[in-house]
């Protein structure tokens, strides 16, 4: 994979410089952000902009408002929050395109910071309309694309608008979800374990195949187990399970089997009764090796956190991404919670790789000791996937004549 420009390769002192950050942030009932993780995120490559003198003007999306104005989705809010963050104003523009931005972003002196309204609000973003795409490049003379949670979608902002700028280069967040995702998974110390979880094999399962070429052991949670299991003939009970999926699960242990990757399914589990997910409650459970009928597995059970924590304790370097059982019920979230503090506690490289993991990380009180928590979702597993993320391919890479790869 060759390598990525990014900001400390170019000059942008005085430039107009259009940045793609990802400031789709969660809010509570109340309207406040209620995690701004994606904001502190870009702060480096915006401080590094306002260092240098750079006329920095950041785009981004917030939801998902169907191509109208939608003051639900502003992105004033954020602004206020960045302001804070900063320690200095940040203009906002209601537009991102047209008049009244182009005059925010020329008014903007060196050093200074804007921010434009909701760029979901035109159909041009999600549909890459080139005319939209040049009308949003117009406003400046540089881009930036350092949003990496939205770096897996070929849109106007995110894509289709480095072919009017340049240079277009990769901000500091961009940078390091390639170092930790890419890098350090492609040539990781080891051993290497990777833990997987969450409720769909169909969602990982390309993951799995992609990480089969590289990882030394794979260790399997959340209720993704149990459609491995089914593949292997076990009784699952009522648990969650992709009976359409069990030939994917049997390729891929079998690939396991040829890799001589270690690959490993829980030995016990927290089964119960009953799951009400909306209502939080869990009916009768016990823990149990086989899964009967009339019980469904909600979380991994002691005897797989102890099997697990060891193989994470001698690790070298660790991905993690999925919870090891429904981790919003109280009682079914130990075998998540052991996970995290095994991760935290191991002496490796350890890279949260996005979703619901980082929630878990945080929930935990663990996550200031991990390498590495990945701002992307949806943008992180398809990176894991092995794809190239179209958000990277539109930059300019560092030409490296040693290497293999093609320039
Ligand atoms: C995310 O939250 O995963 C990104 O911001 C992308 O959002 P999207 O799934 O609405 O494109």
């Amino acid at each position: 994979m060759s390598k990525v420009k990014t900001v400390k390769d170019v000059n942008l002192a005085g430039k107009k410089v259009l940045v793609r950050v990802d400031f789709n942030v969660p809010f509570d009932n109340a309207g406040k952000i209620s995690d701004d993780t994606r904001i502190v995120g870009a702060l480096p490559t915006i401080k590094h902009l306002i260092a240098q003198g750079a006329r920095i003007i950041l785009v981004s999306h917030l939801g998902r408002p169907k191509a109208k104005v939608d003051l639900k989705y502003t992105l004033a809010p954020v602004a206020t929050a960045l302001a804070e963050c900063l320690g200095k104003p940040v203009a906002f523009c209601s537009e991102c395109i047209g008049p009244k931005a182009q005059a925010a972003a020329n008014a903007l002196p060196n050093g200074g910071v804007l921010l434009l309204e909701n760029v979901r609000f035109h159909a041009g973003e999600e549909d890459n309309d080139p005319k939209f795409s040049k009308e949003l490049a117009s406003i400046a003379e540089a881009y930036v694309n350092d949003a990496f949670g939205t770096a897996h979608r070929a849109h106007a902002s995110t894509a289709g608008v480095a072919d009017y700028l340049s240079p277009k280069v990769a901000g500091f967040l961009i940078e390091s979800e390639l170092e930790y995702l890419g890098s350090k998974t492609e040539h990781p110390e080891r051993p290497f374990v990777v833990i997987l979880g969450g409720a769909k094999v169909s969602d990982k399962i390309a993951v799995i195949d992609n990480l089969l070429d590289k990882a030394d052991t794979i260790l399997i949670g959340g209720a993704m187990a149990y459609t491995f299991k089914l593949a292997l003939g076990e009784s699952v009970g009522n648990s969650l399970t992709e009976p359409d999926k069990v030939d994917m699960a049997r390729s891929a242990l079998k690939k396991a089997k040829e890799k001589g990757v270690d690959f490993l399914l829980p030995i016990d589990n927290l089964v119960a009764s009953k799951l009400d997910f909306a209502a939080g409650t869990l009916g009768e459970t016990k823990i149990a090796e086989t899964i009967d009928s009339g019980w469904e597995g909600v979380d991994i059970g002691p005897k797989t956190i102890d099997l697990y924590s060891k193989k994470l304790a001698s690790a070298k370097t660790i991905l993690w991404n999925g919870p090891m059982g429904v981790f919003e019920i109280k009682e079914s979230a130990k075998g998540t919670f052991a996970v995290a503090a095994a991760v935290a506690n191991s002496n490796s490289i350890s890279i949260i790789g996005g979703g619901d993991s980082v929630k878990a990380i945080k929930k935990s009180g663990h996550s200031d000791k991990v390498s590495f928590i990945s701002t992307g979702g949806g943008a992180s597993l398809e990176f894991l996937e092995g794809k190239e993320l179209p958000g990277v391919a539109v930059l300019e890479k560092v030409s490296c004549c040693s290497c293999s790869c093609k320039h």
